[in-house]
């Protein structure tokens, strides 16, 4: 089996570099003996070049742009990343398409540049509803458009029920089995534009006010590879905490 991933999304945080470098050292200090889980910190991109990432602690974007160099001004490209130590990218989280009016068709260009740069991608796959449905199918669908089944050893996909965002108005947490129906839909289409087997073995990890107390219920009943963890891993020890019952029992 595989080992389950912790993801870090850092969001717009911290302010200063020094906190950053702070709050990455101790991650990495106090998770030496986690070799049962793969840990991923996606840090702003001013951080990327100055955190040192580990045998344990790998380093990850929150984001990239489809070229890999030209007149883009603002724009970071996957090969550049990929330079200052980046092995993964978070690309299409619902934060994006709801406040830089993200679509997919560029989260679309955007995987095919970065595993074409040679980084994991973090694919998010947000539902506005309770129910998971034509949205994800249409996330899913066009944003896997033109990608051949064997991306999937480097592609991660994300079940994140928008609504169980933590700093989102409504305050939510989704349980263990809402997180299941969530993979099992996503797998349902991965199944149709794919084959059975591709999405049978699709690593497809949960996104939504993880925390130290709920990890193991998504990882376990919920059926998940892993989390992608937002507020929660902002606090060290308490992401610390998630990674250590991640790998229970053998803490
Ligand atoms: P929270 O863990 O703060 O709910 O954030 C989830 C998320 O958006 C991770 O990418």
């Amino acid at each position: 089996m595989e080992k389950p991933l912790i993801i870090a999304n850092w969001k717009c945080n911290p302010i200063t570099l020094a906190e950053a470098k702070r709050n990455f050292e101790l991650i990495k200090e106090n998770t030496k003996t986690a070799e049962k889980v793969e840990i991923v910190i996606c840090a702003p991109f001013v951080f990327l070049p100055i955190l040192k990432p580990s045998e344990n602690v790998k380093l990850g974007a929150q984001d990239c742009f489809w070229e890999d160099r030209g007149p883009f001004t603002g724009e970071v490209s996957p090969k550049q990343l990929v330079d200052v130590g980046c092995q993964y990218v978070i690309l299409g989280h619902s934060e994006r398409r709801r406040y830089l009016a993200e679509k997919t068709e560029a989260v679309n260009q955007k995987i095919k540049a970065a595993l074409g740069a040679g980084l994991k991608v973090i694919f998010c796959v947000g539902s506005e509803t309770k129910i998971p449905g034509e949205e994800m199918e249409y996330q899913l669908t066009e944003g896997l458009k033109g990608l051949d089944k064997r991306v999937f050893d480097r592609l991660i996909l994300v079940y994140e029920p928008v609504w169980a965002i933590s700093t989102t108005k409504e305050k939510v947490i989704a349980t263990p089995k809402e997180a299941q129906e969530g993979g099992l839909y996503m797998r349902k289409i991965l199944a149709s534009l794919f084959d059975a087997e591709t999405a049978k073995a699709a690593r497809v990890i949960y996104g939504g006010s993880v925390d130290s107390k709920n990890i193991r219920g998504f990882l376990d009943e919920g059926e998940m590879a892993g989390g992608l963890v937002g507020a929660a891993s902002l606090k060290s020890e308490e992401f610390i905490d998630i990674i250590k019952n991640a790998c229970y029992p053998e803490r």
